[in-house]
């Protein structure tokens, strides 16, 4: 695991939007094609508005997404409805495989699962995603994955109701039996009121079941915590 400290939000998402190219066009030299699996939340909106502005053959990269919230796509609380404003619409790509979140959560779960085994990697009915985004909450959720939800599951997608903070609780989330079979995982966690959930995850008790995020580890891929000074202010061996 590595952690990088960056001085703000705005130098945090300049590093990663080189890199996310970098590994992009790694990936499609090696394989033919990059899939991603994008974060919602807040924390990756620079990102994402970055790399609206990139120069890239967007046509080999596959977009797809760790969790969704169950409302229209035209919702504000909608993830892909929110990253198609920023990101989709100013590319024209037309590579996205998003949560149909118009569906009963259940369903739109099942057709999730369906959406993954067609990019489906052996041994696995799920692909080996070449990157996964993920945020965390101050409860130390990832994707929606919550405090004291199952950690036992063997399914790669899930249908769970959740609240936090003001936004919508019915989602479909991929499973850590998808995300640890990423080449490269990569938290992007930033602002103070992070801080405390961040020493507690990465220094604290471990405790998969509380701290959801612990589980994310990724079997066979590098995982990578980028912080900004705010969010890591109480951890001190990271990488400047
Ligand atoms: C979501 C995300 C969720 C998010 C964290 C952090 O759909 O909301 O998957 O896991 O990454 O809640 O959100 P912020 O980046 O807004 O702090």
């Amino acid at each position: 695991m590595i952690i990088k400290k960056f001085r703000d939000s705005d130098e945090l998402s300049q590093a990663a939007t080189k890199k996310f190219i970098e590994l992009a066009n790694q990936a499609i030299a090696n394989r033919g094609r990059f899939l991603v699996s994008l974060s919602g939340g807040s924390t990756p909106m620079k990102l994402y508005e970055r790399l609206a502005n990139e120069k890239q053959d967007w046509s080999r990269v596959y977009f797809f997404w760790g969790d969704e919230r169950c409302v229209p796509v035209d919702d504000p609380g909608n993830t892909y409805g929110q990253t198609k404003k920023i990101l989709f619409d100013k590319i024209g790509t037309t590579n996205i495989h998003r949560v149909r979140s118009e569906l009963e959560p259940d369903s739109a779960s099942a057709d999730y699962t369906k959406t993954l085994s067609g990019f489906a990697e052996a041994p696995f009915d799920f692909p080996r995603f070449d990157l996964v985004l993920l945020g965390m909450g101050e409860d130390g959720h990832t994707a929606s994955l919550f405090p004291g939800s199952p950690v036992d599951v063997t399914t790669p997608t899930l249908a769970v109701t959740a609240q936090y903070q003001d936004r919508p609780a019915n989602r479909v989330t991929l499973t850590p039996l998808v995300f640890n079979q990423a080449r490269e995982v990569w938290f992007l966690v930033t602002g103070e009121n992070k801080a405390e959930i961040l020493r507690t995850v990465l220094k604290g008790e471990h405790n998969p079941q509380r701290y959801p995020a612990q589980r994310i580890q990724p079997v066979n891929g590098n995982l990578v915590w980028m912080i900004d000074e705010a969010a890591g202010r109480f951890l001190t061996d990271v990488t400047q």
